[in-house]
């Protein structure tokens, strides 16, 4: 069987379409984070050869292991997809997860956990084709009527996957409510491939307590790393002593400007990053009317400038 491999961490960042470009996944992986993955990427539009999915393949080298998400309803376009993709990464995860209505009015997504025999086929099909481990992403269920990531975590067991990421909120909740880690736990005591949690991990303390109560192997953080990847930093130095200190979030956004420079990131992602970063900043509401309004780097750079000069902190 293709194991799951061993992490330097416990900490991974979870997939974020428009957020985790391979910029910011650099910047977090910089600051200790387990594993990166591309954001969901469609098995169909990589078929194709669509330039822009095509360039969403790229990774940085501290990227290590370096997964990538596929999604897409059809069995045969993934297994393509993934055999396409298997030689630029060491993990192919699939997305069981994703909510939103153009996604799952195809098959794709969480509408995959409607057809768990389909999806144990599709497991299967991709472990006998592919040389690298399968992971799947999955939801507590489709509604509260429906909740059957148990069944689901036990069939991709068996059919092969590595691992299991679970975000314990139905198809219906979409982000409301919270995420289940009472289910999450008892998906864990049922597997014995690694189980990771997921959902509403905002700080080191969220950290620790989750990990410590549902003793899942790892945790994928996603919101909690949208303009602060220094939360992998603040986790790993609050499980090691106890504390930790932010770092200011500009000097990140600055941080994560070089590696979108060098990766060729393109205008329009780099201005939704800079809006990202000043989120829970002081004064943080102006800077981000006038980033919004920024047509080109040197109208986002002098914004930010000004700011830095006239609100000292
Ligand atoms: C902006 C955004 C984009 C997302 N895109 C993806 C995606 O491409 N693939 C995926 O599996 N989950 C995606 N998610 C879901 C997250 O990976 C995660 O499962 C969810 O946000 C719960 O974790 P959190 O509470 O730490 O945010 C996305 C979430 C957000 C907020």
């Amino acid at each position: 069987m293709k194991q799951f491999p061993k992490l330097k961490s416990q900490a991974i960042l979870s997939p974020m379409a428009g957020v985790t470009d391979v910029a910011f996944r650099a910047l977090c992986k910089k600051y200790g984070a387990a594993m990166t993955c591309t954001e969901f990427l469609h098995s169909t539009a990589i078929n194709r050869r669509n330039k822009k999915t095509l360039e969403m393949l790229k990774t940085d080298p501290i990227e290590n292991p370096k997964q990538i998400q596929l999604f897409g309803a059809s069995i045969d376009e993934v297994v393509k997809a993934a055999k396409f993709v298997e030689k630029d990464f060491d993990i192919i995860d699939i997305n069981c997860g994703c909510p939103a209505w153009k996604v799952i009015k195809t098959g794709a997504g969480s509408e995959l956990m409607k057809e768990p025999k389909q999806l144990g086929d599709l497991i299967k099909k991709l472990n006998n084709a592919t040389k690298i481990p399968i992971t799947i992403k999955i939801r507590a269920g489709i509604d509260d009527k429906h909740i059957n990531a148990i069944e689901i975590a036990k069939i991709a067991e068996k059919a092969g996957a590595a691992a299991i990421a679970i975000h314990a909120r139905t198809q219906k909740q979409g982000y409301s409510g919270k995420s289940d880690w009472k289910l999450i736990k008892k998906v864990k005591e049922e597997l014995k491939i690694p189980v990771i949690g997921n959902g509403d991990i905002f700080t080191p303390e969220d950290f620790k307590e989750k990990l410590n109560s549902s003793k899942v192997d790892y945790i994928l953080i996603a919101r909690g790393a949208i303009g602060n990847p220094y939360i992998f930093k603040q986790i790993d130095d609050y499980m090691k002593t106890g504390t930790y200190n932010q770092k200011d979030k500009l000097e990140q956004f600055n941080e994560y400007l070089t590696l979108a420079k060098k990766h060729k990131i393109d205008f329009s992602q780099i201005k939704s990053q800079a809006i990202n970063f000043t989120k829970g900043i002081r004064s943080g509401g102006k800077l981000r009317v006038e980033l919004a309004k920024s047509k080109n780097m040197s109208d986002l750079t002098k914004e930010i400038d000004e700011f830095k000069k006239h609100h000292k902190r």
